[in-house]
């Protein structure tokens, strides 16, 4: 049964993504891919439904990286803003509108925002100290600082944030801090601002996301109930930076408002960008429904703060869902802009010409919708050959194939059926509903496989009544077989439709479909009898090794770039004597033998010519090391390294090993041969 509908149209926004870099897989998974897909099925069903996007622009990450390029932070926004548009157009995410933060509408629309809120006495105002870099003149954004992180020492920490121990920090918790402008040190000066009484609403946000939206995912409620239960603050709504939209009061020269509270309102500006004359009515109309798409950093910005300015205004809808996943890992990593590890969505389309779809199944099948998930190149190639290929493909392409040989493309009639027919037919009548479900409670990896389903369905169906072999003694059964294998196929260009749309409209053209209508989902008379198909037309190729290879090696180039940018050596240690030093019995020797310790998998035994009677070494690098390889090689040892039993075995030394950029042990030895037994010194 279908859900009632309470609602006449729906408004679906997605996160704006900073214009400071292009998207990447991560942004997809958790925001584009599922958005889209779900407004293209509110389309197929042919309900009122807006798709709202565009670029994130002000901000202090426009800011940094403007600063690191020595350009303005407007040739940023309009570099990224470029390459971010054409790249989801690319992608098909069919955006009605794909507005930026920059524009004069979204200018006046935050700023009149603000002064409604300002003017209803909204807003409370606060001094407080901030860093002030004096040379530059300028306050200090909290990135703007780094110094030494009080939790972990970590000497590269920023005013927000240590990155080495991922503790969140205020700027002034920050040992020696310096600005990251000029290098000098920062001084607090007294800077007033306006919050947002979060407080005030909290009562309110209770209510309504606690008691009348337990339907939200668990990860989304989740996060709110503990934002919530942890008693919500006053929170700063305005910045002292000078990229931004001016704070509309008098008082308030070189302020701007923060990027968190005039991004949500691009969603706003955005959507009467698109329908200047009845935006108001997808926003404020209580037969709206607005589906906010978000990544799970987004959450408390969607779910508490922007809601309590939508409360405070007093005339807009609260959104009905605000269906955020989680986060998209890229080989076992996380995604990082910083570290360039992502795969970006303007190479792969370079990358992968007219692979759009793979892209989007490999996203939706590993959808991070309730945990991490991970992409790998392996997973991605395996997708692509053994489901897009070997079950959707192969099933359309044998159906087409057959229909032309047989009936030289003309759809033949359908005969009586079998029960094995029928029991088929029985298989995919219910996938509308099932479909439906999925995708009405954005479960959309559910969604894809059950889209999935269908395919493998018709290819059974195929494998199992094997027309090719009855086209000889019963022409008649193979019409039959056909026409239904034909009808799976219309189902197919239906169901995969918000999915995969540039092969849905590839096996709608094969097929003559003109439209693809959600309604006729599971009924097997979509195709007429006596009207064409077309010549096949390939949906999916395999992906070879070689391809893969490609892009696993860029990925181990900049694992490289990374480990070596990342190394700092550590400070050296206090000074030794030289006595200190003479006691430490350093030796040459040579490896007789090496073998793995049984029972242990870290460890090797060594067996030592030290020049006397020999000794036995017992060493942590089996990971590291083929103990055949070892052998013949020279090593530095300890030894007069104290006598210590190490799984049973007696070790009589120590082997000396330094780590390499991978984070393995490299076994140090003479660069010439050296006797065993000799010191070093
Ligand atoms: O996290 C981000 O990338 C933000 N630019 C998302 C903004 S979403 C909305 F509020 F605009
Ligand atoms: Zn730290």
């Amino acid at each position: 049964m279908e859900e009632k509908k309470k609602y006449s149209r729906t408004l679906v926004t997605t996160a704006l993504p900073y214009a400071n870099g292009p998207v990447h897989i991560g942004h997809l998974a958790g925001v584009y891919v599922p958005a889209d897909i779900y407004v293209r099925y509110l389309r197929l069903k042919g309900e009122d439904v807006l798709m709202i996007g565009g670029s994130d622009e002000h901000g202090v990450p426009i800011t940094i990286k403007a600063q690191k390029e020595g350009v303005t932070p407007q040739d940023i926004v309009d570099r990224y803003h470029k390459i971010i548009k054409e790249s989801m157009a690319g992608l098909g995410i069919s955006f009605d509108v794909y507005g930026r933060t920059t524009s004069d509408m979204h200018r006046r629309t935050a700023s009149d925002f603000f002064k409604k809120l300002y003017d209803n006495g909204e807003f409370i105002e606060k001094t407080s100290e901030q860093f002030y870099d004096e040379e530059a003149d300028q306050w200090l954004a909290d990135r703007y600082i780094t110094g030494t992180c009080p939790h972990c020492g970590n000497d590269g920490a920023y005013g927000d944030q240590c990155e080495a121990c991922g503790t969140s920090l205020n700027a002034t918790d920050l040992i020696n801090p310096k600005s990251a402008i000029t290098g000098n040190v920062p001084v607090l000066k007294e800077t007033k601002h306006w919050y947002m009484p979060l407080d005030k609403w909290e009562p309110r946000l209770r209510q309504w996301i606690l008691e009348d939206h337990k339907e939200w995912k668990t990860n989304v409620y989740g996060q709110c109930k503990s934002w919530l239960d942890g008693g919500l603050q006053p929170r700063a709504v305005t910045r002292d930076l000078n990229w931004g939209i001016p704070v509309p009061i008098e008082g308030a020269e070189g302020k701007v408002l923060y990027v968190w509270f005039d991004a949500p309102i691009g969603y706003i500006s955005n959507t009467k960008e698109l329908r200047p004359d009845d935006w108001e009515k997808y926003w404020k109309a209580d037969d709206t429904r607005i589906i906010h798409f978000i990544g799970k950093d987004n959450i408390v910005f969607h779910c508490l703060i922007f809601p309590a300015m939508l409360m405070a205004e007093g005339t807009y809808q609260l959104p009905e869902n605000v269906p955020a996943n989680e986060f998209l890992n890229l080989e076992g990593d996380k995604i990082s802009t910083s570290r360039n590890w992502a795969v970006w969505l303007n190479e792969y389309l370079e990358d992968f010409p007219g692979k759009q779809d793979v892209l989007r199944y490999v996203l939706t099948a590993n959808a991070p919708e309730a945990k991490d998930n991970d992409f790998t190149w392996k997973d991605f190639q395996d997708r692509n050959n053994n489901e897009l290929v070997a079950i959707l493909g192969n099933f359309v392409n044998r159906a087409i194939v057959l229909t032309n040989k047989y009936f030289d493309g003309v759809i033949p009639e359908a005969h009586e059926l079998t029960d094995y027919d029928r029991a088929t037919i029985e298989e995919f009548k219910g996938v509308k509903d099932e479909l439906g479900k999925a995708l009405d409670t954005f479960h959309f990896r559910a969604a894809l496989a059950e889209a999935m389903k269908l395919a493998r369905i018709g290819n059974k169906y195929l494998a199992d009544t094997e027309p090719w072999k009855l086209a000889k003694t019963d022409m008649a059964r193979v019409e039959t077989i056909m026409n239904v294998a034909l009808q799976i196929t219309a189902n197919l260009a239906i169901a995969f439709e918000p999915f995969l749309p540039f092969s849905a409209e590839k096996l709608r053209k094969m097929i003559n479909m003109e439209c693809a209508d959600w309604n006729k989902l599971g009924s097997i008379d979509i195709l007429k009898a006596g009207e064409r198909v077309e010549k096949p037309v390939l949906l999916f190729e395999k992906i070879d090794d070689e391809t893969i290879k490609i892009q696993t090696d860029r990925l181990e180039r900049i694992k490289q770039e990374n480990i070596l940018k990342n190394f700092t050596p550590k400070a050296v240690a206090p000074t030794v004597t030289f006595d200190d030093f003479q006691k430490l019995d350093i030796r040459v020797g040579k490896v007789l033998d090496c073998e793995k310790v049984k029972k242990a998998d870290k460890l090797l035994k060594f067996t030592i010519d030290d020049g006397m009677k020999g000794r036995t070494i017992v060493s942590g690098i089996a990971k590291f090391y083929n103990p055949e390889d070892l052998i013949g090689k020279e090593v530095c040892f300890i030894a007069n390294f104290p006598t210590r039993k190490l799984k049973g075995v007696e070790s009589q030394g120590m082997i000396l090993s330094a780590e390499d950029a991978d984070g393995r042990l490299v076994v140090i030895g003479p660069q010439g041969e050296v006797r065993p037994g000799v010191q070093v010194g």
